[in-house]
């Protein structure tokens, strides 16, 4: 089972974002468009940047889209989401990304551009599943202290709403952000920064 379908199976809305800028479709739009491109066409494609409106995410809410076949996980974080992550320091292995999982902009404390806006690759460190989201008020499942973030069912591992990745996990570190950029206030590039990454 790819990572994507599994990304599906868990309530999330997946959007699959078509090649570069240019606009992200829906999987059914996309299919035959991409298909009708010469085996060099796709391949060039399949590695291209995507360009993804972030206007219609809501406060909390979680999109996938894929990039090079993987998902990339874009969160519009809430005040109490930001909170915390503050509060997660001490739980973490590299609670300030001194691990290069992550472009120089984005090595900050929320590890993203816009401390409101995550932009995440969706696999794990450990051997590549893909982790769950966990809410705050998932303490039942997940412990009492449980500050919300993800969860990775393979074999254990955990990150914070930054995805970074708590001590004691099998995955070695914090989940990787891609190289992205800002188009406009909704709208992000991912696979492309400002140096043309
Ligand atoms: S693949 Fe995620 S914990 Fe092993």
């Amino acid at each position: 089972m790819s990572d994507n379908q599994k990304v599906d199976k868990t309530r999330r809305n997946l959007v699959v974002a078509t090649s570069v800028v240019g606009g992200a479709a829906s999987v059914g739009a996309a299919a035959p468009f991409f298909a009708s491109m010469l085996p060099s066409e796709r391949a060039k494609a399949a590695g291209a940047p995507i360009e993804v409106d972030i206007s219609a995410i809501a406060p909390g809410e979680l999109k996938v889209y894929e990039w090079r076949g993987k998902p990339v996980w874009v969160i519009r974080r809430t005040d109490a989401m930001l909170e915390a992550i503050r509060k997660s320091d001490p739980k973490l292995s590299d609670p300030k990304s001194e691990v290069l999982q992550q472009p120089a902009y984005a090595q900050n404390e929320f590890r993203s551009i816009k401390p409101h806006v995550m932009v995440v690759v969706g696999v794990c460190t450990h051997l590549g599943c893909s982790p769950q989201e966990k809410r705050i008020d998932d303490k039942a499942e997940m412990g009492a202290d449980w500050l919300g973030g993800f969860y990775c069912p393979c074999h254990g591992s955990k990150f914070d709403f930054a995805g970074r990745v708590y001590k004691g996990s099998p995955a070695p570190t914090n989940l990787v952000v891609p190289p992205y950029k800002y188009l406009s206030d909704n709208t992000l590039v991912v696979g492309e920064d400002k140096k043309g990454a």
